[in-house]
Order: structure tokens, then sequence, then C-alpha cells
């Protein structure tokens, strides 16, 4: 009954997309569990470049099922576009599943994320505006529009007047917006639920069936641990649990059902939005590293903040994912950089130091990284395929990274196509077993 889960162990755009594209060539399911279109996931493949942002990414895996769980929320209008675009290049998307009870977004929330962060100014969160926020707000308050809702006209438009209703002060400004009438957004919207009325299932019986006969299942997280709505560093987080535990609720399995669970983090750190970020690099060397690892982002464009990889962010997402391998993705970024940094501890107001994770807003705002520095490299690492091939300061700042958190390095990328990972014996050793589980 292998589950394996994949979670990001930072604040995102760590690369999940390719870990989770690798491991599903040995799965026969592929699960989103949260999150929507706020996500983007970048593959290359045999020199191709493939974007998605809500199509869990094994969908390139010939025969594999692939769902969007109950804990996504689901903007059709993307969800077809990616369908379309996935057609037009020759793809089976046959094998697409999204639950019936995942949330929608809808134009008025999007409306009201864009005016949201318009009216925090200085505050705002910078979120995505893809309405992420607003659509589980009404999931919480039971004014959610769900999948289901999609395949009939009458009970969807008394869904939606029953969820605008309590918004109508805040979408005054919005009154004379086409895509806020009642009877067009209702039309629209039924005629998104019979373009994806195929696709519609009951995705949690999906996935017991593969885990009851021992088939592997992944779990595709988006975001990450530190962009968690109760564990991230709120208020600037999404809004959904971006963590492992989460699979539960947004796949519909039990606990039991999760054999694995890889964190996924970069050789270094980035961040979009705003927010605490303690190892941030606001100088010349961040410039350096932002344009190496091409660090802009695949859903907005924005330019990604970055900064040196932050132990004691990753050794928290271990314990509260409780991980059993890192994936360290985008090493060969800091191939000739010089000398490393790596961040083992906070210094917070009035010289306090902290060697966990703080929970205090306050203290994580005034939080600074304290380094370590460790010899870096100059080698192209690109073309090395096992972990013992690599030069020796790089194989001691992964071996640092692991000691600390105190979780074994399973793989490594060195590079962007799907063929640049390099593995340890521990990452191939697992995945070997479950290739032999499956066969
Ligand atoms: P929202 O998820 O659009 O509400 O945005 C909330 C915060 O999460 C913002 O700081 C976003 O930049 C961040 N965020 C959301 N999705 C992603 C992602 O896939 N990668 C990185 N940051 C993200």
């Amino acid at each position: 009954m292998p589950g394996i889960v994949i979670v990001g162990a930072q604040w995102g755009d760590e690369g999940k997309g390719k870990i989770v594209d690798l491991l599903a060539e040995h799965a026969e399911m592929v699960m989103r569990f949260q999150g929507g279109n706020n996500a983007g996931h970048t593959i290359i493949r045999d020199g191709t470049k493939w974007a998605f942002h809500l199509i869990p990414s094994g969908i390139l895996s010939p025969g594999i099922l692939c769902a969007i769980g109950n804990g996504v929320v689901i903007d059709p209008k993307v969800l077809t576009g990616e369908l379309d675009g996935l057609r037009a290049r020759g793809i089976d998307v046959s094998g697409l599943r999204v639950s019936a009870n995942a949330h929608v977004i809808m134009p008025y929330h999007m409306l009201l994320d864009h005016a949201g962060e318009v009216s925090l100014g200085k505050l705002q969160i910078g979120t995505t505006r893809r309405g992420i926020g607003p659509a589980y707000a009404d999931k919480a308050s039971r004014l959610g529009i769900r999948v289901q809702d999609l395949l009939d006209e009458k009970i969807l438009k008394k869904k939606i007047v029953a969820a605008m209703e309590p918004k109508r002060l805040s979408l005054r400004p919005f009154a004379k917006s086409p895509e806020l009438d009642l009877q067009r957004m209702t039309e629209d919207y039924v005629t998104y639920g019979h373009r994806i009325e195929q696709y519609i299932a009951d995705t949690a019986r999906l996935c017991w069936d593969v885990l009851d006969r021992d088939g592997t299942v992944v779990f595709e997280g988006a975001q990450a641990t530190l962009l968690d709505i109760d564990h991230g560093t709120y208020p600037f987080v999404t809004s959904s649990n971006p963590v492992a535990g989460a699979a539960c609720t947004g796949a519909g399995v039990g606990p039991k059902d999760i054999s694995e669970v890889w964190g996924v983090a970069k050789a270094y750190a980035t961040r979009v939005g705003a927010g605490p970020f303690p190892t941030e690099m606001d100088d010349e060397l961040g410039d350096q590293l932002r344009e190496a690892g091409g660090e802009y982002g695949t859903t907005t464009g924005r330019a990604r903040r970055v900064g040196w990889i932050d132990l004691v962010g990753l050794r928290y997402a271990a314990r509260i994912n409780a991980l059993d391998y890192l994936a360290i993705t985008k090493l060969d970024v800091l191939s000739g950089l010089g000398e490393l940094n790596v961040c083992t501890r906070y210094r917070g107001p009035g010289e306090a130091t902290f060697d966990t994770y703080p929970y205090h807003q306050t203290v994580m705002h005034s939080a600074s990284g304290e380094y370590e520095r460790v010899p870096g490299w100059d080698e192209d690492i690109s073309d090395v395929r096992d972990i013992a091939d690599l030069p020796q300061a790089a194989r001691d700042y992964l071996a640092f990274i692991a000691d600390f958190v105190g979780v074994p390095v399973g793989m490594v990328g060195v590079g962007p196509g799907s063929d640049q990972i390099a593995w340890t014996d521990e990452g191939r050793a697992s995945i070997a077993a479950r290739t032999a589980a499956v066969a």
C-alpha cells in the first residue's frame, strides 16, 4: 500500500514537479491534495518544457491516473485551458480525475483576492491573486461551490446567490463587472462543468482501490511547509495546509496509508511575496544567485527573493512532515559561488538566539540567520548521476544538511532536465523497493 507524499520543505518553488514526475514513473496514481493554480510546476522532459498549475505533473507518464483531490481549489477556466494545451501537444489526458468535492474558484474570489491585497497596502501578503484565499474562506464558511455543483444549473445559481450575498458590500466596486452577472456566471460555469464532466469522479475511492491492491500513489504537495496556514509564517502564508498530514484530508486517505514522505528543498532558499525570510541575501551575490537559478515565478513571473539555505527552517519542516528523505534540488546553481553560508541558528530581537523555529511572529520578523561558512566548489556537476561522483565539497555540503536536519538525502538535482538527478544509495534503494512491490 505505498502512499508517498512529496512536500515542499521551504517556501515553495523547490522543484517538487520534477521529483513527482520521477517518482510517478513507478506509481499508478498521482494525486494533488491542496492549493490551486497558485502553484506552478515546470518540468523539462527530453528538452521540452512543460508548465502545470493544476493538473498533476504525472500526466506526462502514460497510463497513470492523475487526480485533483477534494482538498484542491479549482479554477475551471485554468483547468480546461491546461487540458486544451495538453491535448494540442498530443498528450493523452484520459487518466485525469477531478474530485466532485473539490471547491471551485469563482470570479468573485479573484476580485476579492485582488481587492483584499490592495486594501492591505503596505501590509499586503503578495498573494498570487488567483482567488485562493477567498475560495478557501468560502469553503470554511460552507458557502463554497463544489465541482459537482457545476453539473446542475439550478443548484449552481442558488449557491452563487447564497455565496455572493454576504459579500455584497465588498463586491460593490465591481457591481458592473460583466463576470459577476448572475446569469452569465451560471452559464459559464455550467459550460465548464460539461467540459470536465467526463473527468469528475470520487477520487478518494479511486485512491483506495490503488492502495488496496498494493499500487503506489504519489501525493503531490503544492506550495510548502513554511507557507502552511497553521505552521508557516502566518499571515504571510497560503490558505491551505501544504504539510504532509494534509494529504490525508485533501485526498481522503488515513495516516496509515502513507508509507513515505519526501521533503523537497533547494540547495539554497527562495521566497515569493512578503513575509519573514531570515537568510535573505539582499546583495550582489543574491542577484547572481537569482540569475543563475532562473528565480522568476512560473505562475506570476515575479522575481523571487533569494537566500542561503536555512537549516533551522528545514529541521522544523523535517519534524512537522516526519520526513523520510530529502530531495535537494538545484545544487548545480551553487557551483562557482565560492564559500557558502549555511544557516544553523537565528538571531532575534535583543540579541537572543534561536536553535529551533520560533513560533512568535514578532521574533520571526526580526530574525536573521547565523551562519557556518563551508567550502564551495567550481566544477560543473550537471552530468553527475551518483552522489559519490560529486566534488568532495558538494558531498560535504549535503552531508552537513543531512546531519543537521536528521534526514538522509535521497536524491539531488544537478540541472533542469528530468534526468539530471544524482542518487544516493538510500534513495535508489527506496525506489528499487517500490518498483519491486509494484511488479
Ligand atoms: P496565495 O496562495 O495566492 O494566497 O498567496 C499566499 C502566499 O503564498 C504568497 O506569498 C504567495 O507568493 C505564496 N505562494 C502561493 N503559491 C505559491 C507557490 O506555488 N510557490 C511559491 N509561493 C507561493
